[in-house]
């Protein structure tokens, strides 16, 4: 996820262009870029200026400084980086070899290798190692021929496969901004002698409340007095001008109260993204570009260690049901904290996969480090491109994920199982996993982002829910073999944000012990899909009912019998075993999330929490 903002009218863009990255901000912060170019009319027409830095927009804030640039037309860019770590040379806007065509892009080039390499072979000299450079190169290809930006920019689209959301300008033609859109969002802001084209509205409502939103393999002409809208087949569409009512920080929130709410919505998109280009159904295959470097050694292995904390940890624990059942592999999983002080017995055929959202979580890390000098090969799935646990692993996995900005983590969770779900697939295949237990789990995968949205549509009945429960002081959550570790996260995920006390435990464990703490004040949430455990857990509701406890159930569509035994039930679709964390935990964010908000809680900064924990 990046931000994207282009300005053309009669003002100098700079600062317009600066002030919409700062609002943009949130998408991602890795490095920024403005490129400034002089309208055809000045006397400067068609000369351009480039600012660029790493970091915080600040930092791009101290690069310009006091320039003093007179151009009427910028595209500027915030980067999240998904390909090629954090730098100057990584920074949009990209350019084309002559530094004719400026390009500031948000998405995922899937085939960018391909083009890359036949443009290569054509002449084509790239400066980054970014994906989205070869859209500023594809363009130069046909605009050499042709001679028209707009012509070029809708054939080169034609060759791509993944998402963009896409500025271009040209110091050829510098009268004009063209932007596309497929996949990542694009919205016009239409101005008077001015127009404006931005990732959100956010960046652009400080001049103008009217906007055009963009659809999929749209493309637009934007000039300071005008617009137009066509398709990829240069059709004409019609669209509305809409009126916007929000204010700035609600739509960097994209109307959403809080980002924990936002990223719990998003989740369809953010698993897609983590999937995008990485399944192959028909073969039953995933396609892992981060491990390519590691085929043969991870055929070898004979053992994996999952490090990680918190959530990350608790991804792990799936992780390791999924990979032993269906990888066949034996699995351990250690939270970071407690392995880097331990002697675990490590050898070279053991691989250790750390798991971290940030990338910087200090126990997380060291543990990797203690792995490496015990000769372990280290793996990562890792959400932040370039951070230090990215870069310390020998080979691994990148979430795509988009930033998580809420402290508690939600959509790094979903995505981080539907990679070990993918690994799942990966390491199984090259083992003893069939074709039909591939096809299989492929299909299943794909099919999660679409059932995740039919349990968002369930968020007025979970905020209902929680407002019942809003005085109970604690919670029991459990769950049995798939579930066990998501009743840990749902337990965590509610402590973090209404500081209610919560205790995860395995369902067949309530009866040794925590049981004893029943009785009508102290609710139980099962998590109970129809799995193969599903007979167990029902035995442990019957238990708690017998002794006055109160129970809210998570459970598969049309399970009438759940709905006779528990007080509240919430469903969720059906799917394969493995796979029903990433669903049933949807639910559990919710109900966290509506307990916190009842209490007054700003959920996004819990207390005594922070979002990187880099200190031991
Ligand atoms: C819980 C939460 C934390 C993190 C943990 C690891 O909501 O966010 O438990 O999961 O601090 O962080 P990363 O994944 O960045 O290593």
């Amino acid at each position: 996820m990046c931000g994207i903002i282009g300005y053309i009218g009669n003002k100098p863009a700079l600062n317009i262009a600066l002030d919409g990255l700062k609002r943009l901000e949130y998408r991602g912060y890795d490095s920024s870029g403005i490129l400034v170019l002089d309208n055809k009319n000045s006397e400067n027409g068609g000369k351009y200026n480039v600012f660029k830095s790493v970091g915080k927009i600040k930092n791009l804030e101290t690069e310009i400084a006091d320039s003093v640039v007179a151009g009427t037309i910028a595209i500027g860019h915030t980067r999240w980086a998904t390909h090629g770590k954090p730098s100057i040379n990584n920074s949009h806007p990209h350019s084309d070899c002559k530094k004719n065509i400026w390009i500031a892009h948000n998405g995922i080039i899937e085939n960018y290798k391909t083009l890359k390499k036949h443009l290569e072979e054509q002449g084509h000299r790239f400066f980054s190692e970014t994906d989205s450079e070869v859209l500023a190169h594809l363009i130069e290809e046909f605009f050499s021929h042709n001679e028209n930006l707009e012509e070029s920019v809708r054939l080169a689209l034609k060759l791509v496969k993944g998402t963009y959301g896409l500025a271009v300008v040209s110091v050829k033609e510098p009268d004009k901004i063209i932007v596309a859109r497929s996949g990542s969002p694009l919205v016009l802001g239409v101005g008077q002698n001015e127009n404006f084209v931005a990732s959100d509205v956010s960046a652009i409502l400080n001049y103008t409340k009217k906007v055009v939103y963009l659809d999929d393999n749209e493309i637009a002409v934007i000039s300071g007095s005008d617009f137009t809208i066509k398709d990829l087949n240069n059709e004409p569409r019609k669209k509305e001008i809409q009126l916007i009512e929000w204010t700035i920080e609600e739509s960097q929130k994209k109307g959403f109260p809080h980002f924990m709410l936002k990223e719990i919505f998003e989740q369809p998109e953010s698993i897609e993204n983590s999937l995008r280009g990485r399944l192959i159904v028909e073969d039953g295959l995933a396609k892992l570009g981060g491990l390519e470097n590691v085929t043969e050694e991870l055929r070898n292995i004979e053992r994996i260690i999952i490090v990680g904390c918190g959530t990350a940890a608790y991804a792990g624990r799936v992780g390791e049901y999924m990979l032993e059942e269906y990888a066949g592999i034996p699995v351990e999983v250690e939270i970071g904290s407690e392995f880097r002080y331990r002697k675990p017995i490590i050898d070279k055929k053991t691989a250790v996969l750390a798991i971290s959202q940030s990338g910087e979580t200090a126990d997380t890390l060291e543990a990797l480090r203690e792995a490496k000098r015990k000769g372990a090969l280290t793996l990562g799935i890792v959400n932040v491109v370039g951070s230090t646990i990215a870069r310390e692993t020998v080979a691994g996995v990148y979430n795509h994920a988009g930033p998580e900005i809420g402290v508690a983590s939600t959509k790094a969770l979903t995505s981080q199982l539907s990679v070990l779900a993918l690994l799942t697939l990966f390491l199984g295949r090259q083992r003893n996993m069939s074709l039909t237990m591939g096809k299989r789990i492929a299909e299943e995968l794909k099919e999660i982002p679409q059932k995740i949205k039919i349990i968002l549509k369930q968020n007025g009945t979970i905020k209902k829910i929680a407002k019942k429960y809003k005085n109970s002081k604690n919670f029991l959550y459990l769950g049995r073999k798939y579930n066990y570790s998501i009743a840990l996260e749902g337990a965590l995920k509610l402590k973090e944000i209404s500081y209610i006390h919560a205790e995860g435990y395995s369902a067949g464990e309530m009866k040794h012990g925590p049981i004893a703490l029943i009785d009508k004040n102290f609710p139980s949430l099962f998590i109970a899909p129809r799995d193969s455990v599903y007979e167990k857990i029902m035995n442990g509701m019957e238990e708690i009912k017998a002794r006055g406890g109160k129970i809210i159930a998570i459970a598969t569509r049309g399970d009438k019998k759940i709905a006779r035994l528990a007080d509240d039930v919430i469903y969720i679709p059906k799917t394969l075993e493995m796979l029903t964390p990433i669903l049933s935990v949807i639910p559990l964010q919710l109900f966290a999330y509506y307990m916190g908000v009842s209490k007054g809680i700003d959920v996004d900064k819990p207390r005594n929490l922070a979002k990187s924990v880099t200190v031991e």
